[in-house]
C-alpha cells in the first residue's frame, strides 16, 4: 500500500513556520503581513473558500482584510478597488476569487494586480518568471506551490531522471505545475483531454499529477507501481450509501485502486487542498519581507 502524504500536517507546518517569520518580522521593526481577499457575488463554494482564507491570515497573525462586493458590482468599481489596494501600504497581497461574474472581464482585473503584490501568481509578470525559471523572485500559484511541496517531502529537491506526467493544461494548476517540476528537472508532459491513448502516458510517470476537475477518472491500472501521486481534484458527488440527498468529495484519482499500485499518494480531502491556503500564507509573507527590503523565506 501506498504512504498517504498528508497535505494537513504539511500545511500546518508551513503554517508555523509563516507564524514565526511573521512575529519574527514584526519583531524586527517590520510591516505586519496584509492581505486582501476581494470576491464578488454570492457562489457558497467561493465564499467558503474565502471565510477559510481570511481566518488562516488572522490565525498567522497578519493584518487581513475580505472585501464582499455584490454580485452586479461595476468592472469599473472593481478595477478601483484593486488601484486603492495596490496603493495600500498596509496590503502586501491582493487575491481576487475567481470565477468573476460574467460581465466583469477576469484577465484584466488580474492584470491590474501589481505584479509584487500578486500572491496567486497569475499576472503575466509572475508566469513569465516561473516559465523563465526565475524562481528567485516570482510568484508561484499557490495549488501547484503546494503540491510541489508534498512531491519534494517525499522524493527530495531534486527530481532529476524522473518522469512527471501532469494530467490537465489550465493556467491555475497544469501550466505552472509543469514548469516547476521542469525547474526541478524532471522530463515533463502536460496531457490533457486531447492526448492520445492517456492511460499509457499516465503509466509512463514516476509523479503522475491528476488536475482535470473529473471525479475518479484516473484509474489504479493507470499508476506506474511506485509513482507519487498528487491528486489535485476536488469533485463533490452523491453518496447514496450515507443517506439520501447526502454528498461526498473525491478526487481525480479512484484512490482505492490507485493507493494499491503508487508509492505515494494524496488523499482526498487532506491531500492538496490545506497546502493552496499554507502558500497563500507564504507567498504573503513572502511579500512583506521583500517590502521591507529582507531576503524572501524559503518553503
Ligand atoms: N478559485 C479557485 N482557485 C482559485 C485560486 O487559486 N485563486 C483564486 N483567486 N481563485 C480561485
Amino acid at each position: 500500500m501506498a504512504e498517504i502524504i498528508d497535505g494537513k500536517a504539511v500545511g500546518d507546518d508551513v503554517a508555523a513556520t509563516v507564524k514565526r517569520l511573521t512575529a519574527e518580522l514584526v519583531a524586527g521593526g517590520g510591516p505586519t503581513p496584509g492581505l486582501a481577499v476581494v470576491i464578488v457575488g454570492e457562489d457558497p463554494a467561493s465564499q467558503v473558500y474565502v471565510a477559510s482564507k481570511s481566518k488562516k491570515a488572522k490565525e498567522c497573525g497578519f493584518h487581513s482584510v475580505q472585501h464582499t462586493l455584490p454580485a452586479d458590482t461595476s468592472q469599473a468599481d472593481l478595477l478601483k478597488l484593486i488601484g486603492d489596494l495596490n496603493a495600500d501600504t498596509a496590503i502586501h497581497g491582493i487575491l481576487v476569487q475567481l470565477p468573476l461574474p460574467k460581465h466583469i472581464d477576469a484577465g484584466l482585473v488580474i492584470q491590474t494586480i501589481a505584479p509584487e503584490k500578486d500572491v496567486d501568481g497569475f499576472h503575466f509578470i509572475n508566469v513569465g518568471k516561473l516559465g523563465t525559471g526565475e524562481l528567485a523572485t516570482a510568484f508561484v500559484p499557490c495549488t501547484p506551490a503546494g503540491s510541489m511541496l508534498l512531491i519534494e517531502r517525499v522524493r527530495g529537491r531534486d527530481l532529476s531522471g524522473l518522469n512527471a506526467v501532469v494530467v490537465g493544461r489550465s493556467n491555475i494548476v497544469g501550466k505552472p505545475m509543469a514548469n516547476l517540476l521542469l525547474a526541478a528537472n524532471c522530463t515533463v508532459t502536460i496531457a490533457h483531454s486531447k492526448t492520445k491513448d492517456l492511460p499509457a502516458v499516465a503509466r509512463a510517470a514516476d509523479i503522475l499529477v491528476a488536475a482535470v476537475g473529473r471525479p475518479e477518472m484516473i484509474r489504479g491500472d493507470w499508476v506506474k507501481p511506485g509513482a507519487t501521486v498528487i491528486d489535485v481534484g476536488i469533485n463533490r458527488i452523491p453518496a447514496p450509501e450515507k443517506g439520501e440527498g447526502k454528498t461526498r468529495l473525491v478526487g481525480d484519482v479512484a484512490y482505492a485502486e490507485a493507493a494499491k499500485v503508487a508509492g505515494a499518494i494524496t488523499p482526498v480531502p487532506g491531500g492538496v487542498g490545506p497546502m493552496t491556503i499554507a502558500m497563500l500564507m507564504a507567498n504573503t509573507l513572502s511579500s512583506a519581507y521583500i517590502s521591507a527590503g529582507k531576503p524572501r523565506p524559503k518553503f
